[in-house]
């Protein structure tokens, strides 16, 4: 399977603008957000919309995306949980710390939920910024049919901009009648995982939005992807940097350079839409090299006269969520080692107390390690990772894969550390981080969420062939 979204272009006989750059609201004013998300089989997208046919879809509440999510820094939020799958299912909360009762862990954190069942789920939001919400049984297929949401939590004082703005870019896999082709495919295990070839913005093909002159937008961009990594260059326009998977960065320019996102990442930005009325400019994604680059959106400003003359001052940073520095000096040093793939030899794994040689592993689709160790069925029988709650934890993730790997802690933030003399210096605070083939990344963090968390590779294929284990913080 190629990554260039072949299908795109033939699927486009006109451009849809629609939801592209609709503005939202604010969360409401009350403490407890309330909100029943049903997981359904029965809906269809639009996803190739307007001429396409409509796709047969798995959804929250028959949308795809699933319902946005929207609250204040502090509020609770409680979802009454409902199973309408032929499948067992369960909620995860994609980067929200939160306790582990409510972490949506199929058979780690709870039960997973079966047909008919019901499951209420009710925890604080601690932190600011993008998150979102996907099931954590049969990922690979329950999410690439269409189960995911995004979740914005409100600062208690966001910046003053004109629109406030979310993509939910996910990418799928369709036929030439617009349905998902089958899942499964053993060549996505131990290749890139699913990649597909139809990329939508909040649920449809856009390629137009719509901007004013001068105006300052909000856009909090969110890969929802099963495997599909964005590598995102706009032209003309210079967006500031506000956030990564949630938490504030010193607010700097791209001037330039792209926006990485693997599988699970966010960013948030603000752009100063610098477009003379009438003008356009190209967000171009390139991940996969200049040959596979594609244009992914368009702004097109409008003939109305320009909001303002010049930009407005530069945007101050974010406030930073309350996610506790690490204290390196007292760190304790783990390594985690990718290993498996295509193009690279494995000897077998432990699973459990077993050992597997490689040919029980091809037999149980099993083609990624993490430490040497492929998850038992229903869990993990051995932590990957000890932690003592309240250490702080360094670990070395190394990539001995011929493929990158968006890596995902549940239930804490970490730093990735820069190679300064300060490592901390300009770290930014995510829960899925990037590491390249042949690369490492250092992460650090204060284990202060007690449970048994999943660590996993976020391209849903590898997850479930083998690149997953659990961190126990007691
Ligand atoms: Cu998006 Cu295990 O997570
Ligand atoms: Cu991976």
């Amino acid at each position: 399977m190629t990554a260039f979204p072949l299908s795109r272009r033939g699927f486009l006989a006109a451009s849809s603008a629609a939801a592209a750059l609709v503005a939202l609201p604010p969360a409401a004013r009350s403490e407890t957000q309330r909100i029943s998300l049903v997981a359904r089989t029965d809906a269809t997208a639009p996803l190739v919309a307007p001429e396409g046919p409509p796709t047969a879809v798995w959804s929250y509440n028959g949308e795809v995306p699933g319902p946005l999510i929207r609250a204040r820094q502090g509020d609770v939020l409680e979802a009454a949980f409902e199973n309408r799958l032929d499948e067992p299912t369960t909620v995860h909360w994609h980067g929200l710390r939160i306790p582990i009762e409510m972490d949506g862990a199929p058979y780690i954190s709870q039960a997973p939920t079966p047909p008919g069942g019901t499951f209420d789920y009710r925890f604080e939001l601690k932190d600011a910024g993008v998150y979102w919400y996907h099931p954590h049984v049969n990922s690979s297929t329950q999410l690439g049919r269409g189960l995911r949401g995004a979740i914005i939590v409100d600062e208690p004082e966001a910046p003053e901009v004109e629109r406030d703005v979310i993509w939910v870019i996910d990418d799928w896999r369709l036929d030439t009648e617009a349905q998902l082709m089958p899942f499964g495919q053993r060549h996505d295990g131990h290749h890139a995982g699913r990649i597909g070839n139809v990329i939508t913005v909040n649920g449809s093909i856009a390629v137009e939005a719509p901007v004013r002159a001068g105006e300052r937008i909000r856009l909090r961009l969110l890969n929802v992807a099963n495997a599909r990594s964005l590598k995102l260059r706009f032209e003309t326009i210079d967006p500031w940097l506000m956030a990564l998977d949630g938490h504030p960065v010193t607010a700097r320019q791209l001037g330039g350079g792209s926006i990485k996102l693997g599988a699970g990442q966010r960013a948030d930005l603000i752009l100063d839409v610098a477009l003379a009325p009438g003008e356009t400019a190209r967000v171009i994604d390139d991940a996969y090299g200049e040959a596979n680059s594609f244009e992914m959106m368009r702004f097109v400003a409008s003939a109305e006269p320009a909001l303002r003359a010049a930009p407005p001052p530069a945007p101050e940073s974010l406030p930073p969520n309350p996610v506790a520095t690490p204290d390196l000096a007292n760190a304790r040093r783990h390594t985690l080692l990718l290993e498996g793939g295509a193009m690279r030899q494995l000897d077998g794994a432990t699973r459990g107390h077993e050992t597997l040689d490689l040919t029980a592993m091809m037999q149980a689709g099993l083609f990624w390690t993490m430490n040497g160790a492929v998850p038992a069925e229903h869990g993990m029988s051995a932590p990957l990772f000890d932690f003592t709650l309240g250490e702080t934890q360094l670990i070395e993730i190394e990539n001995r894969t011929a493929f990158e790997h968006p890596v995902h802690l549940h239930g804490h933030s970490f730093h990735v550390l820069g190679d300064g003399a300060d490592p901390l210096a300009g770290a930014p605070i995510r829960d899925t981080v990037m590491v390249a083939p042949d690369h490492s990344a250092m992460i650090a963090f204060v284990a202060d969420n007690p449970g048994d968390w999943m660590m996993h590779c976020h391209i849903l294929e590898h997850q479930e062939a083998g690149m997953m284990g659990v961190a126990r913080v007691a």
